[in-house]
């Protein structure tokens, strides 16, 4: 390799890099519990409990093991290059167009389809959100604009948003956003959507988490409508799938052929597309999912409050939160680390723009953990509060 290639690499590699710290750096996402306690200088840790990715906690199905076991035949076959049955599947249970569906390797491959498919655009991302569209934004020299939201509640104003639209092509939106679990009304999407129309931008909409939402009519029919507007799902987190790699895209199917232009070949593997039809059909895996997550949610969210956190009201499968007081960096490193010592890994937010450590996420768990979790939060506060009444704070 030439030493113009081997710079090449490694500046790629330094602009991604997130939060640097003395030693190690923040880890990109959840679940890299290794190298979060190693950031904290925990390494001798064992965990008991990761809270740091946001997954159902119910998953995978229990029949998933047995039905992998006998798919293993499979695996000397090439998958079907366009996943007729995945689709078919997907597109059934959606209402809509097997065409207007890609299969992809998580959602993340859809991100970066996206992304490829508009090679030195310029796209807007509303912050704080998933880090990734802007690390595939930067890996295709797309020019990357940001709307910061604030506050405690982190309200998009879509007329803010529609404004800022007439100079970028692409505009991603997460829904309920990671990491704070808020949801855009629909009526603000339909009104994203006829101003991105007016200004010919694409509208990008990433859904990973909509399965855990309340109930309302799907962005699908916009869709179909031919508005411009992509929907990126996944299937990761609602079963529990994160090692298997399952998401898909939605969009017009003249949209969807163009990004699959830029798709790897056989980029879903062959057990994890055969196993979609199964995961659809399995209802009653669904039906208890909504019944422990509209439990949890409601019991961790009021949990936190009781105790005086400060809390996004969320959508999602995970809640963020703050200490009380304002938000401070160095109060959400001291409960994270306090969280790490008790073998809890929840999830910093270091990486997420504009939150830079001070709030901390949690995925909601079954009933025994959650009362864990706010068990080890009020230990804390009792601790720190009482610290801070000896030196005379008042916070
Ligand atoms: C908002 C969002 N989109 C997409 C993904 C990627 O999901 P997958 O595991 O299906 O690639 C994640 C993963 O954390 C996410 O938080």
């Amino acid at each position: 390799m030439t030493s113009t290639h081997t710079r090449h690499l490694s500046d790629t590699s330094a602009s991604q890099t997130p939060t640097q710290g003395q030693g190690s750096c923040w880890p990109d996402h959840g679940g890299q519990g290794a190298a979060l306690l190693d950031r904290l200088g925990l390494s001798s840790v064992t965990p008991t409990m990761d809270v740091s990715a946001s997954l159902n906690p119910l998953g995978p199905p229990a029949w998933l093991a047995d039905w992998l076991a006998r798919a293993m035949n499979e695996v000397r076959h090439y998958p079907d290059p366009e996943y007729r049955d995945a689709v078919a599947a997907l597109a059934a249970s959606l209402g809509i167009a097997p065409l207007s569906l890609v299969l992809t390797n998580g959602g993340a491959e859809a991100i970066h389809l996206v992304a490829r498919a508009y090679r030195r655009a310029r796209a807007l991302i509303v912050e704080p959100t998933f880090a990734e569209y802007a690390r595939a934004c930067r890996l295709n020299d797309i020019e990357i604009e940001r709307l910061q939201l604030s506050g405690d509640d982190f309200r998009l104003d879509v007329e803010a948003l529609s404004a800022r639209l007439a100079p970028v092509d692409l505009v991603f939106v997460c829904r309920p956003n990671n990491p704070t679990g808020t949801r855009l009304p629909r009526s603000d999407v339909e009104a994203l959507v006829a101003a991105a129309r007016r200004s010919d931008t694409l509208v990008v909409i990433d859904e990973a988490f909509v399965d855990f939402a309340d109930d309302e009519a799907p962005l699908t029919d916009l869709v179909e409508q031919g508005e411009p507007l992509v929907l990126l799902r996944s299937l990761t987190k609602f079963y529990a799938l994160a090692g298997l790699r399952l998401g898909y895209l939605v969009a017009s199917p003249q949209r969807c052929r163009a990004l699959q232009h830029h798709q790897v070949a056989w980029s879903v593997n062959g057990l994890a597309a055969a196993v979609v039809p199964e995961l659809l059909a399995d209802g009653d895996f669904a039906r208890r999912t909504r019944d422990w997550l509209y439990s949890e949610r409601a019991y961790l969210t009021a949990g936190l409050r009781d105790l005086g956190l400060t809390v996004v009201d969320s959508q999602a499968n995970f809640v963020l939160f703050r200490p009380p007081g304002q938000p401070s960096q160095a109060n959400g490193e001291a409960l994270l680390a306090y969280l790490a010592r008790h073998g809890c890994l929840a999830r910093h937010t270091h990486t997420f723009s504009g939150l830079d450590g001070a709030w901390i996420r949690v995925a909601l768990q079954r009933r025994a953990d959650n009362d864990r979790l706010l068990r080890w939060l009020g230990d804390w506060l009792g601790d720190w509060l009482g610290d801070a009444q000896s030196r005379g704070e008042n916070r």
